[in-house]
């Protein structure tokens, strides 16, 4: 069983943009860093480590001589991950990579103190073959670490337009969320909401320990919007919409619709609907009246690998 779906696209790099800077507060790593000691890990694999974000945040909370392996799908990822990596481990040599799939990873069992992935299993079909790969290649003992969303919440209108909108606006734009994120998973496209179903897939796995947390990572849009992170943001969703991808895909939401039960007359409306939201956020935004508190539910799920049986 491979998570290889010739029929996907690559995770494009569309998604790697200045926006995922901002996903979490310093601080709040240093104490995640704290309640799991990372400061012990001296070897940690990154399963669907994209161009690095993820290790190089966690790298300077482990031990000063870790080494960390960086594995994808996409070599040109890979060569990004090693880019930024370069700047931050401790010796050339300590940063590495494996082009592979996350559900069939060519690594020994037993050879890393970590295991860890950011925003990946919610891409894909079999995120309980990963978890079970990302816990073989663990040692007894040993961390396996997830940050992974639930972005059906993040997908919803909460802004303060919220009022104004016709409550049928809203029911229908709910709808479309649901049955997109249900008609996604149906599709092989992975689960939306996977961090809530992430302590139940730890426990049925056999990890011990299994602990979960929500990141504290707020990401308030207040006029007049001039603060980085929000300026990344609104280029991150003008850039969506400027190329027809993310929540801006129509192909991919009206496929994830249908295959959620709504009919195509319930997309059209549904999609004009979200259409119209957009551009009433652009219009508020630009005369200051737009604001959210923001953020997504982001979860961290952690648990340690049991003794394993010997292998006779
Ligand atoms: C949203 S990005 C997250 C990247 C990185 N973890 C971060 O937080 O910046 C998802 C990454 O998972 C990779 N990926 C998706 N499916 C995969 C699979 N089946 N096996 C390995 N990598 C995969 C993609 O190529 C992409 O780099």
């Amino acid at each position: 069983m491979t998570d290889l779906n010739p029929s996907m696209r690559p995770h494009s790099a569309e998604y790697f943009g200045e926006e995922r800077d901002y996903y979490w507060n310093s601080d709040y790593l240093d104490l995640l860093a704290k309640r799991l000691d990372l400061a012990s890990v001296t070897s940690a694999a990154d399963i669907g480590c994209g161009v690095g974000h993820w290790s190089a945040l966690l790298y300077p909370r482990f031990a000063s001589n870790a080494s960390i392996v960086g594995i994808d799908r996409e070599q040109e990822h890979i060569d990004g991950f090693m880019q930024r990596m370069q700047g931050i481990v401790w010796n050339i040599a300590a940063a590495s990579t494996v082009r592979a799939d996350a559900t069939c990873l060519p690594l020994p069992n037993d050879s890393f103190d970590l295991a860890t992935c950011q925003t990946v299993l919610l891409h894909l079909q079999y995120p309980a073959a990963a978890l079970t790969e990302m816990m073989r290649i663990t040692r007894p003992g040993g961390l396996v670490l997830c940050a992974e969303p639930n972005n059906m919440i993040a997908r919803m209108p909460f802004d303060s337009l919220m009022d104004i909108v016709p409550i049928e606006q809203l029911l229908r734009l709910s709808e479309l969320v649901w049955r997109h994120s249900l008609g996604r998973a149906r599709r092989g496209r992975g689960t939306e909401h996977i961090g809530e179903q992430l302590p139940g897939l730890f426990h049925e796995l056999g990890f011990e320990h299994v602990q979960v947390w929500l990141s504290d990572k707020a990401m308030p849009m207040i006029p007049p919007y001039t603060s980085a992170a929000e300026r990344a943001a609104v280029q991150a969703w003008d850039r969506w919409r400027i190329q027809g991808t993310g929540p801006f895909d129509k192909g991919e939401m009206r496929a994830n619709v249908l295959a959620g039960g709504g009919s195509e007359e319930f997309f059209d409306a549904a999609w004009s609907d979200f259409l119209t939201h957009d551009r009433e956020v652009a219009e508020a935004r630009s005369s200051s009246r737009l604001s959210t508190a923001g953020g997504v539910l982001f979860y961290i799920v952690a648990g340690r690998v049991p003794e394993k049986p010997p292998i006779l």
